[in-house]
């Protein structure tokens, strides 16, 4: 009997998922600069674990370049959050993805001038679908520092559930930082994607349709 799970074999092409108000795609290399101005606010950086403060020219274009490999090996699916309505970038979304455990890390950062309007939790909501019904995932979890309140409302948001406060658990900037964990498992996640909204809804993202590209 095999001791890993087995998985649905890495779809072709990263997704593109579509929500009410808007579309995950893939980065190109011509959202590096973008990426380079909303990332590069202090305030991404300062909750983040590996985004740099000042945010270096290049760096976003060599990230950029991590994706279409890492996709491919099954390792990471980015997503870029834009709006339906115009196309402005808004800020980005991703799993890390350990496929022996079928699980995979979520993470997000929204350009500042966008908080507050559930874009995160909207886009995160149409990845961790993707995550359950397209790549088979068993559990997502997700974690932040105990400091930043917001993101674990998203967690909350997104119907996931609070596992554990982690003392110092990571050093940034070099002082220690206090973790908390949420996590969700596929028999907790509604299914089809359209129904989250009902579930989880907060009035302002109303869930949309799963498109695997
Ligand atoms: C965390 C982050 C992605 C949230 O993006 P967002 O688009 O504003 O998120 P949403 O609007 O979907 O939800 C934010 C929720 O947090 C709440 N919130 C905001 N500040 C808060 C605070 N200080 N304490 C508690 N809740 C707070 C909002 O009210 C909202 O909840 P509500 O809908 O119940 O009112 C954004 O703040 C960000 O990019 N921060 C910097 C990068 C980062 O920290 N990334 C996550 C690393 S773990």
């Amino acid at each position: 009997m095999p001791d890993e799970p087995l998985l649905p074999s890495t779809p072709p092409a990263p997704p593109r998922l579509e929500t009410t108000r808007l579309v995950l795609r893939p980065f190109a290399l011509t959202d590096a600069t973008e990426v380079r101005r909303l990332a590069g606010e202090y305030a991404i950086a300062d909750t983040t674990l590996t985004i740099p403060h000042p945010y270096p020219e290049g760096a976003a274009e060599a990230w950029i370049a991590t994706h279409a490999p890492k996709f491919a090996s099954g390792e990471q699916v980015n997503c870029a959050i834009t709006l339906r309505d115009g196309g402005a970038l808004l800020g980005a979304v991703g799993l890390t993805v350990l496929r022996p455990h079928a699980r995979a890390a979520l993470g997000y950062w929204i350009g500042v001038t966008f908080w507050g309007h559930g874009y995160c939790t909207e886009a995160a909501r149409a990845l961790v679908g993707y995550g359950f019904g397209v790549l088979g995932l068993e559990r997502i979890e997700a974690e932040h520092f105990a400091r930043n309140p917001a993101s674990g409302r998203v967690m909350q948001k997104l119907g996931m559930r609070y596992e554990a406060a982690l003392r110092a658990r990571h050093f940034k900037w070099g002082r220690p930082e206090d973790d908390v964990v949420y996590s969700i498992l596929r028999g907790e996640w509604p299914g089809g994607f359209e129904r989250l909204g009902d579930r989880f809804d907060d009035g302002r993202s109303r869930g949309g349709e799963l498109q695997p590209a």
